[in-house]
């Protein structure tokens, strides 16, 4: 399979940007090359295009050579830039499976291409061969969101290894939960399958949302395209130093992530015992979805309590289902004594 074959043709015939940086990449006294203002405020010089330090270091944890690491203004900006490498507006389309992370058909609008859905089965398992039935000659793409949100399980291995088998098109694989789950990522199979591309993040278990920051791993020639069409400088000189310094603090990561598994145990043994609640669907995430009696008036009633959870009920198989993210051990006595008032509520 030759993945250039599957680039826009504008893709592929691009002369990328070259910026200061790009052309002098190395150090010196006086820099007067890229129009900066020269008095010093830790930001008045344009940040590394390339993120080498954070890079280096997400090297280092994750086991993947910086040259197959792309870095984007979160993960949205990363998805963006995918649908933007490989898909023609109007002619391409892409394969995801439904429910599903719902960036997914906003980005597939936004860039004017078709996003074909593929309902999931019962227990939010992957049929690929329905995602491969969906699919033709202008399938550039397959989406497969695993841990899945809203969900919160793993889709199966097999299954996925089918779609990359079949070396159709990009399979990008959004792991922004991986971090969760006890499973290896699919970044350890990037040597066998130069058709996968996998996303993650450091917004939900590094605990960064608010900093903007998605990776993206690859083969380098698929990481070389993505360098040449992103933005020259997308990730900031503040969010880089911030990242390296959360990056280098793994003990309080790991730690953050222990607690976080060990609420998820409580608040679905809360859920499991509220009367409420009819189903808690398995998770490997930092969030449970629950099928509960009546969805709009849990919400409503712990709205009224000033505790928020997401309604994802009109969500394909979430009937009366409601996602709760699991939060600090108070945040969480909050939900499980909100949903206990409502339960006495209701029997009054
Ligand atoms: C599956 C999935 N991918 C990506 C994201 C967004 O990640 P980022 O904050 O890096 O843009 C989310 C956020 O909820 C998500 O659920």
């Amino acid at each position: 399979m030759n993945v250039r074959d599957l680039l826009r043709a504008n893709i592929k015939a691009m002369t990328p940007y070259s910026s200061a940086r790009d052309e002098f990449d190395n150090v010196a006294d006086v820099y007067l090359d890229a129009n900066e203002n020269p008095f010093e405020n830790g930001m008045n010089r344009y940040p590394d295009p390339y993120q080498k330090e954070v890079k280096k270091r997400l090297s280092e944890i994750k086991g993947i050579a910086p040259e197959k690491i792309l870095l984007g203004n979160g993960s949205d900006e990363v998805l963006d830039i995918i649908f933007r490498a490989f898909c023609e507006p109007r002619l391409d389309n892409i394969i995801s499976h439904n429910p599903s992370y719902g960036m997914y058909p906003v980005l597939s609008e936004i860039n004017d291409i078709e996003l074909r859905k593929v309902n999931l089965e019962e227990g939010f398992q992957l049929n690929s061969q329905a995602m491969i039935d969906a699919s033709d000659e202008y399938t550039k793409l397959f989406f497969i969101c695993s841990p899945n949100n809203p969900s919160g399980n793993l889709l199966q291995k097999d299954e996925i290894k089918k779609i990359l088998d079949l070396k159709r098109g990009i399979v990008v694989i959004d792991e922004a939960y991986i971090d969760f789950a006890e499973e290896k990522s699919w970044i350890h199979e990037l040597d066998h399958y130069p058709n996968l591309v996998v996303c993650q993040t450091l917004s939900k278990a590094w605990g960064l949302a608010g900093l903007r920051m998605g990776m993206c791993f690859a083969s380098e020639e698929i990481i070389a395209v993505f360098n040449a069409i992103k933005p020259p400088y997308n990730v900031n000189v503040l969010s880089q130093k911030a990242a390296l310094e959360v990056l280098n603090n793994e003990p309080a990561f790991k730690e953050q992530v222990a607690i976080i598994l060990s609420e998820r145990i409580k608040v679905i043994a809360a859920l499991e015992a509220a009367s409420c609640v009819s189903k808690v669907f398995p998770t490997v995430s930092n969030f449970v979805l629950a099928r509960v009696d009546n969805a709009k008036a849990l919400y409503n009633f712990l709205l009224e309590r000033k505790v928020i959870v997401r309604n994802r009920s009109t969500q394909y198989l979430c009937e009366e289902s409601l996602r709760f993210t699991i939060g600090t051990p108070k945040e969480n006595d909050r939900l499980i004594d909100g949903i206990k008032e409502y339960e006495s509520a209701q029997g009054e």
